[in-house]
């Protein structure tokens, strides 16, 4: 892909399958996400250069918006180091304060495509969970290579994933929760797993699925939420 002239912010990484949504926020001078906050740019760091000595478990979550379930996670999990991949530059700049605020050593927000992070930056087999809630539907035909859910991420899941970890999804979209269905649920790489969702959601708040600032507003508009968990398959 090369940039269009005169656009010298193009970024490649935020271009895969179309441009992914930016919002910026100007900092008020009391916001400072300081070391939690990695831009990741052209050439962001591996997962290996971001998850410091001593943690045995590492989980991605794509897309957190606004952070609040990698700031209860991090509180959930304390042995567990918790990478919120987001591409909205504001977005992952107000969770990276929060998280700095909660005094928490065990997460990280990168600016970055998230399914493009785990495909080039993450070692084989390397991550325990993986964390997708409400996905931006794009619901415009042209722009569904947009979507998270294409028929390549199984294979781009299962590489980054350790056997026996688990992908968690949740939607209230009926019908990207079908495309969901439809794109796991036929993959020989991954199984559901019924009764880790069942296990996460009886642990609560932190553990898989919830809290989410879009579950939360979903809630109170009684929307149907779909929540999902697949076991990744040896090979
Ligand atoms: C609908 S919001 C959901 C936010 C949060 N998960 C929640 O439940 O409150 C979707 C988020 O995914 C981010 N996003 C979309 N595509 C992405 C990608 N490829 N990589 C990383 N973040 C992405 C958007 O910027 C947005 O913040």
């Amino acid at each position: 892909m090369t940039a269009p002239d005169g656009d010298s912010g193009w970024n490649p990484r935020m271009h895969q399958g179309g441009k992914l949504a930016f919002r910026s926020r100007v900092q008020d001078g009391t916001d400072d996400p300081g070391a939690f906050l990695v831009l990741g740019g052209k050439d962001p760091p591996a997962l290996h250069e971001l998850v410091p000595a001593g943690f045995d478990r590492v989980e991605i979550e794509i897309g957190p918006g606004k952070g609040a379930f990698v700031l209860a996670a991090t509180a959930a999990k304390p042995d567990t180091f918790l990478l919120g991949i987001e591409a909205a530059t504001g977005y992952a700049s107000l969770a990276a304060t929060r998280l700095r605020q909660s005094g928490r050593g065990n997460g990280l927000f990168l600016v970055d495509n998230g399914k493009l992070y785990l495909q080039d930056r993450v070692d084989e087999h390397a991550l325990d969970a993986v964390h997708v809630y409400f996905p931006d539907p794009w619901p415009k035909r042209r722009h569904k290579g947009r979507r998270f859910f294409t028929d390549d991420v199984p294979a781009v899941l299962w590489r980054a994933l350790r056997a026996g970890g688990h992908l968690y999804v949740a939607t209230d979209n009926a019908a990207y929760a079908g495309q969901v269905a439809r794109v796991m649920g036929h993959s020989d790489l991954f199984v559901r797993d019924e009764a880790e969702e069942a296990r996460v959601l009886a642990l609560g708040a932190g553990h898989a699925f919830s809290p989410t600032n879009f579950e939360r507003k979903y809630q109170e508009e009684g929307r149907v939420i779909r929540r999902y968990a697949f076991r990744s398959l040896p090979a």
